[in-house]
């Protein structure tokens, strides 16, 4: 049940799907960059310059994620998380006032399309990669995404809940170029 990665595409085709609980994939961007580690900031500091970034752009097959699966991508070098949200996850996301939030934003505006939620898997804090990407993480008290770091709280949509984070994890560029494919970047 090996991770997949697929460098040249960013493809997933995945097997085994009903036995994981989450998927990861690295995807190489197609401006030639691409790389996978679990220490960000090195890979931040390793990055190219920023008009080589500006062509880079990743692929990725949803097909494979099932309803309640999350997918972890590399893109610049992030991690992007995309989350298949089951219709309680949306639900919730959509039942918060928004004037409660600290950085207000509805769920309508963080989506192309209700069931799949796409954001940069960075703490806005102070950068920490947030937990919540395979079934057993600790999700903290709105089930998004709990940042261990120092408590940062995010709901179903990412949007910053509680602790000291300021803003909502941020949402890439991206386009749906099939029914079942994402182009970031
Ligand atoms: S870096 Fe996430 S809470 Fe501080």
């Amino acid at each position: 049940m090996a991770d997949i990665a697929h460098p040249a595409g960013g493809s997933v085709h995945g097997t085994e799907t009903s036995r994981r609980d989450f998927l990861t994939l690295t995807a190489a961007a197609l401006g030639g960059i691409g790389a996978a580690s679990a220490i960000w900031p090195f890979l931040d500091s390793m990055n190219p310059a920023k008009d080589t970034l500006a062509l880079s752009s990743t692929e990725v097959d949803l097909a494979p994620v099932q309803k309640g699966q999350r997918l972890t991508v590399v893109w610049r070098g992030k991690p992007v998380f995309i989350d298949h949200r089951p219709d309680e996850e949306i639900k919730k996301a959509q039942e918060v006032d928004v004037s409660s939030l600290r950085d207000p934003q509805p769920d309508s505006e963080r989506v192309k399309k209700p069931e799949w939620l796409v954001v940069v898997g960075v703490c806005t804090h102070l950068g920490c990669i947030p937990l919540g990407q395979k079934a057993t993480d600790d999700r903290g008290q709105f089930g998004g995404w709990f940042c261990p770091c120092h408590g940062s709280m995010y709901d179903t949509s990412g949007r910053i809940r509680q602790g000291p984070a300021p803003q909502n994890l941020a949402v890439p560029p991206y386009e749906f170029t099939s029914d079942t494919t994402i182009k970031i970047g």
